[in-house]
């Protein structure tokens, strides 16, 4: 049986009836219902006299089939949740409910979605994507060095196909157009990193939001820069693909045969930059990246290296 939603999507009006009918339900349920979607998610609905209801404007849902339609079967799980507190955190409870990977969990809306260093991700309902793929990694710490870069380059590459040719990587794992962000990409552990371990590679994207007064820096969408409204199920189809591909080559050859990829991609290399950990700074100048996707730095003349989830990179004035 259809959702309310799928029946409002094209934005047409639907009368009560025919909505009740639809869903087996009473018209009285239904405009509980209505009421529900507007306070939870949101969203305009038109109700007029006569005429029934309509959304605001169209909306394209999220569908596995279509997912699926748009690429080859991979073979991972795909969960769709309409609302969820973050992606990330269902994954993690997808792991200890015992469920097996790979399995990709999307959602069309997040209520805590979660940034690095403990920042919020902002989740509109329909506009973008909030993306969380679990994998069982067994090969100990070697198949995990530079694995949160390889998930940045693959997101960055599907961008580029998808109406971004000017989207290029800032380290750790952002993924940049010019100065303004259109991708972030966290990366959560559990179990033994030194042996079996699941790590939920959560990737979100900017995809057709328009405005934010929420975002707390200089942001970008695919739909800012393309001009077009995007179909998320294929963005997410050709994620999929990218980060497979991206994946099998990490898995079998390790991340140092992608550090060169990376390193031509980062948009900030030869830049002077300040290193932000916490309320400590180093100024620097970026070399590049080592072989486990540490940052190299020049500092003071001479070459330091650093890694860690809590650091930060800002661009200097005099870069
Ligand atoms: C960053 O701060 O740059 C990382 C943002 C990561 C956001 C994604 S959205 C899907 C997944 N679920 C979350 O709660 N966070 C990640």
């Amino acid at each position: 049986m259809p959702t309310l939603l799928e029946l409002l999507k094209d934005g047409r009006f639907h009368s009560g009836q025919a909505l009740g009918e639809a869903l087996g339900v009473s018209r009285s349920a239904i405009w509980k219902q209505l009421q529900l979607l507007e306070a939870e998610l949101g969203l305009v609905i038109h109700k007029v006299r006569g005429r029934g209801y309509q959304l605001a404007s169209p909306i394209m849902l999220l569908s596995a089939k279509e997912i699926l339609g748009y690429s080859s079967d991979l073979g991972w799980d795909i969960r769709i949740h309409d609302s969820i507190d973050s992606t990330n955190a269902e994954a993690l409870r997808f792991i200890e409910r015992g469920g097996s990977a790979p399995a990709l969990v999307v959602a069309e809306r997040q209520t805590a979605g979660r940034g690095r260093r403990g920042r919020k991700w902002v989740s509109p309902f329909a506009e973008n994507i909030y993306y969380s793929l679990v994998l069982r990694v067994e090969g100990g710490m070697r198949q995990l060095e530079g694995l949160s870069l390889v998930v940045g380059l693959a997101a960055m590459h599907t961008l580029r196909e998808c109406g971004v040719p000017g989207a290029g990587l800032k380290w750790p794992n952002d993924v940049l157009v010019g100065q303004k962000k259109i991708a972030g990409i966290l990366l959560e552990l559990v179990g033994d990193p030194a042996d079996v371990c699941h790590v939920v590679l959560g990737v979100g994207i900017n995809v057709n939001m328009q405005r934010s007064e929420e975002v707390g820096q200089e942001w970008t969408s695919v739909r800012l820069q393309s001009g077009k409204v995007v179909d998320r199920n294929r963005l997410i189809a050709r994620l999929n693909e990218v980060l497979a591909m991206y994946l099998a080559r990490h898995r079998s050859e390790g991340f140092s045969v992608i550090q060169d990829e990376w390193e031509k991609n980062h948009l900030w290399q030869g830049c002077a930059v300040s290193l932000i950990a916490g309320v400590s700074k180093v100024d620097g100048v970026v070399l590049g990246i080592d072989r486990q996707g540490a940052l190299r730095l020049s500092v003071d003349g001479a070459e330091r290296v650093y890694s860690g989830g809590e650091l930060s990179l800002r661009l200097r004035a005099d870069s």
